[in-house]
C-alpha cells in the first residue's frame, strides 16, 4: 500500500486505497474494536455526524467549460502558513492509539506533503517533539483546551509559542463532554503505554484515563474574557474552532480574533447541531472581510473541499479520514491520503474551469432542493 505506482501525485497505490473512505475499513481491521470505536464515533443519535456528510452529498457543481490555457493552483495561504492545497489536519486526540509514532507520523507527512496541521491539546507526544519532527517551516498551528487550571493552561499556550507554532486555535465547544455512547459502550480508556504530555493531569490520579475525565479537567465557564486572554498572552494569531452562528462570528471579530473554524466537532459533542457546509457561507458573508473563515466535518473529497471554498471558507480540515489513514500505514499512510486529496482537489479545479481557488464562487453550485 505505501508503494504508490504511476508517479503521478495522488496515483493510487495498485489495489488501493483509492481515496479517502477507503482507509477506514482498513484501520478498523488494524485497530482494537474500542480504538476504533472512539475515533470513528459521534454524540447522541450520530444525526450531525451524518449531516455533516450528507450536506456536502446534497450541493452539485454546474462546471463551466473552455477555460483552459491557463497555469493551475490550488496553493493559498492559512493565518500566513503557505499550503500548496486547502486542505489541512484537524487537531485528533491520542494519535498514538492509531499508529506508534502518532502526532509525529503525522506531522511529518503533512510537511512532505506542503500543508499545515492543527496539534490537539491532547497529543500523546510532546508539542516540542512535533515541532522538531515537522520542521523548520513548522507549518503547525496548537489548538487549546483552556483547563481549570489557568496558570498551567498559560505556560501550554506559551511553551507552543516558543515552540513555533504559529496560531492558537481555542476549541469553544466543549462545555461539557458530548454523549459519545460508543465511548460509554466499549469503556474506551487512554491505554497504559500512551501519555497526553500537554494535559494538566493531577499528580494523585491514578490509573487509566477516559476521554470523559480529560473533559473534567477543562475550564467550564469559558467565555469571550478568555478569549480576549488568549489574545493578550502570546503573538500567535487566536482562532476560534467550533462556531456555527454568524452572530458568535461577529463578536469573535469585534475581539481581534484571527479566524474561526465553522465546527461541530465532527458530530461529537451536540448531536443535531447544524451540519457545518450548511452555515459557512452565512458566517463567511458576515466576517470573511475581516478574519479567515475555516471548516471542518464531512470533509471526504476534493469536490467537498471545492465546495466550502466557493462557500467562502479559506480551507478545510479533516480528522477521521487522517486518522485511518494513519492506523492503515503510518506517515506513509497519510502522505497517501493527502497526496489523493490533493490531486482531487486539483482535478475538481480543472473540471470546474477554475485556475485559482479565487475562481470557485458560489455560482459553481446548486442545491438540491430538501
Ligand atoms: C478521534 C477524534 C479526536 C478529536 N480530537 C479533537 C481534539 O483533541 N481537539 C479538538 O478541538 N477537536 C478534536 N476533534 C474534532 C476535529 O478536530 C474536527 O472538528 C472534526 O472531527 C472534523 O470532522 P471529520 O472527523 O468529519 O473530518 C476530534 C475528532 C475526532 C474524530
Amino acid at each position: 500500500m505505501s508503494t504508490p505506482i504511476g508517479g503521478r501525485v495522488g496515483e493510487p497505490a495498485q489495489g488501493g486505497p483509492f481515496n479517502l473512505s477507503e482507509f477506514e475499513a482498513i484501520a478498523r481491521e488494524k485497530l482494537p474494536h474500542a480504538s476504533y470505536e472512539y475515533f470513528a464515533g459521534g454524540a447522541g443519535d450520530e444525526l450531525t455526524l451524518r449531516e455533516n456528510r450528507l450536506a456536502f452529498e446534497r450541493i452539485s457543481m454546474v462546471p463551466r467549460v473552455l477555460r483552459g490555457g491557463r497555469e493551475r493552483s490550488s496553493a493559498t495561504t492559512v493565518l500566513g502558513v503557505p499550503v500548496n492545497f486547502p486542505a489541512l489536519v484537524a487537531p485528533i486526540a491520542y494519535q498514538q492509539v492509531a499508529d506508534p509514532d502518532g502526532e509525529l507520523a503525522t506531522a511529518r507527512a503533512v510537511a512532505g506533503a506542503g500543508t499545515a496541521m492543527c496539534l490537539s491539546s491532547l497529543s500523546t507526544k510532546s508539542l516540542e517533539d512535533v515541532a522538531e519532527a515537522s520542521g523548520p517551516a513548522r507549518p503547525l498551528f496548537f489548538q487549546l483546551y483552556a483547563y481549570r487550571d489557568r496558570g498551567l493552561t498559560d505556560e501550554i499556550v506559551l511553551r507552543a509559542q516558543e515552540a513555533g507554532f504559529k496560531a492558537l486555535f481555542v476549541t469553544v465547544d466543549v462545555a461539557v463532554h458530548g454523549r459519545r455512547e460508543r465511548e460509554y459502550r466499549n469503556e474506551f480508556v487512554l491505554p497504559d503505554d500512551c501519555q497526553l504530555p500537554c494535559v494538566p493531569v493531577p499528580a494523585e490520579h491514578d490509573g487509566p484515563l477516559s476521554p470523559h475525565e480529560v473533559t473534567g479537567l477543562m475550564q467550564p465557564d469559558l467565555n469571550w474574557d478568555d478569549i480576549e486572554r488568549f489574545i493578550a498572552l502570546s503573538d500567535m494569531p487566536v482562532v476560534i474552532k467550533g462556531v456555527l452562528s454568524a452572530e458568535d462570528a461577529r463578536i469573535a471579530a469585534g475581539l481581534g480574533v484571527s479566524g474561526v473554524v465553522v465546527s461541530n466537532h465532527g458530530g461529537r459533542q451536540l448531536d443535531t447541531a447544524v451540519a457545518t457546509i450548511d452555515v459557512v457561507a452565512e458566517i463567511a458573508d458576515a466576517v470573511g472581510d475581516q478574519l479567515e473563515v475555516l471548516l471542518d466535518g464531512g470533509v471526504r473529497r476534493g469536490s467537498d473541499v471545492v465546495k466550502a471554498v466557493a462557500l467562502g471558507a479559506r480551507a478545510v480540515l479533516l480528522a477521521r479520514p487522517v486518522v485511518w489513514a494513519l492506523a492503515a500505514d503510518g506517515q506513509a499512510g497519510v502522505e497517501l491520503a493527502l497526496s489523493l486529496l490533493e490531486a482531487e482537489i486539483n482535478d475538481t479545479l480543472a473540471l470546474c474551469g477554475c485556475a485559482t481557488l479565487d475562481e470557485a464562487t458560489p455560482d459553481l453550485l446548486r442545491r438540491a432542493a430538501p
